[in-house]
């Protein structure tokens, strides 16, 4: 099964681009011409819009499609509230924020029959999801493919698998995502995740707030960091399932479950800006210097959630790629700092320049907002004493989700086994090394 899987996987075919108008037909003649609405549409479809931002917003950052589908999605019947498991959702006031650098090794193995849905863990977040503003953290550790459909109302979900590759089934389509990938699924579209190999386990980004898009460039100029090209959205496909499928919508913070008797996975074709995608971090084009210092981290962004006040994210999605480290009489890994945004930082594969240990692919750490972090002894020492050569880095793949506001943590993740006691340690034996001439 999964071998098939991976097979149909493998062969699928993408759009391309980011944020531009995609169409897609399944079925040849199912995409109305030149109108959405038709008085009927195509082959006895239903007509459908999904809008991702208000009908007013600007044009630039509008997002809406078109879907074309066997039932409407208001061919439902009614939801029931159904548990939570292990997804908590902003406001989080079940703990305090934390001033202190945390640090947690990677989810102990879920139980067997374990779905991405119920594999989802979350660790913590911000703002307020009936609000739209603000961001969760959320691991998660599987080992059963989805039979049920999910949609999240409260957010778009940033997928960061770690481990085992993904096949996801969506409204507009299905996408295949590994490891050094990334998917995202827009709020309230549906899907379900099939697994392609034995477990998957990884990160999610929930953002409450205004839809990730590409980060402006700035005097970098019109190319650079993520391209658009590189993301790739689905092409219709369509399944035609009678009988009982339970959907499952997290809703303002709370699971919701119906039994359809019809598979929602039912778009025939569509078009649209409002679409699923994934992309290649691999891709990701890296700037840095070429003379002496650092560019803040800000210029490893890949997608940016923006709040209302310029300049300032909701959300930011940052990757530490593989880069050449040239910089002349430079320290070389990041530096000390104190950041008034806060970052959660995990790791995909490899290690990670500024931690010799203990920072493990599938773990993570969180440096809240205004708490002093940076590289710990071991690594200071080697880089002060190093060489400056020019110097690969392509032992890892590190990322970052930033986030303006503290971030609370889950009662789970306060109290985890996997959270590491002494993380503080790492930063001891920093000796004062002053000396007056
Ligand atoms: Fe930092």
């Amino acid at each position: 099964m999964a071998g098939d899987a991976r097979k149909t996987a493998e062969a699928l075919a993408y759009l391309t681009g980011f944020g531009n108008e995609h169409s897609s037909e399944a079925v040849p003649g199912a995409l109305p011409d030149g109108r959405n609405s038709p008085q009927r549409a195509p082959l006895g479809l239903y007509a459908e819009q999904l809008s991702g931002t208000a009908f007013t917003e600007p044009r630039a950052h509008n997002r809406r499609s078109w879907l074309y589908r066997i039932r409407p999605s208001a061919a439902h019947p009614a939801f029931t509230r159904t548990a939570n498991g292990a997804l908590r959702t902003a406001p989080f006031t079940e703990t305090v924020p934390d001033p202190n650098r945390l640090r947690w090794s990677p989810l102990p193995e879920p139980l067997p029959g374990t779905d991405f849905l119920a594999g989802l863990w979350t660790l913590g977040g911000n703002g307020d999801a009936t609000q739209r503003s603000g961001m969760a953290v959320h691991l998660y550790h599987a080992n059963s493919s989805m039979e049920r459909v999910f949609s999240d109302a409260d957010g778009e979900l940033l997928i960061v698998p770690e481990r085992g590759g993904l096949l996801l089934h969506t409204e507009f389509g299905r996408l295949h995502v590994e490891p050094a990938q990334v998917a995202l699924i827009p709020r309230g579209v549906r899907f379900r995740v099939e697994l392609l190999d034995d477990s998957a386990r990884g990160y999610v980004c929930e953002n409450y707030g205004a839809p990730f898009r590409l980060p402006d460039l700035g005097p970098i100029g019109a190319n650079g960091l993520a391209n658009a090209r590189d993301f790739r959205a689905p092409v219709a496909a369509y399944e035609e399932v009678e009988g009982p499928v339970e959907v499952v919508n997290k809703y303002c913070g709370n699971l919701w479950t119906a039994t359809y008797d019809h598979s929602p996975l039912d778009v025939v074709a569509w078009h649209g800006n409002y679409v699923p995608y994934t992309y290649d971090l691999r891709r990701f084009n890296v700037i840095g210097t070429i003379s002496y210092d650092h560019p803040d981290p800000s210029i490893f962004t890949v997608l940016t959630s923006p709040s209302d006040t310029p300049g300032l994210a909701g959300a930011d999605f940052v990757v530490f790629a593989p880069r050449w480290l040239v910089g002349e009489d430079t320290f070389r890994p990041p530096y000390f700092h104190r950041n008034v945004m806060s970052e959660y930082m995990g790791l995909i594969e490899g290690a990670y320049d500024a931690k010799a240990e203990g920072f493990v692919p599938g773990g993570g750490s969180l440096h809240n907002m205004m708490s002093a972090h940076g590289p710990d002894r071991e690594t200071f020492d080697r880089a002060s004493a190093a060489e400056l050569r020019p110097q690969r880095i392509d032992d890892g793949l590190a990322f970052m989700f930033e986030t303006r506001w503290p971030i609370a943590l889950t009662p789970d993740a306060a109290r985890a086994d996997h959270l590491q006691r002494g993380y503080d340690d790492v930063w001891r034996g920093l000796e004062p090394h002053f000396r007056t001439p």
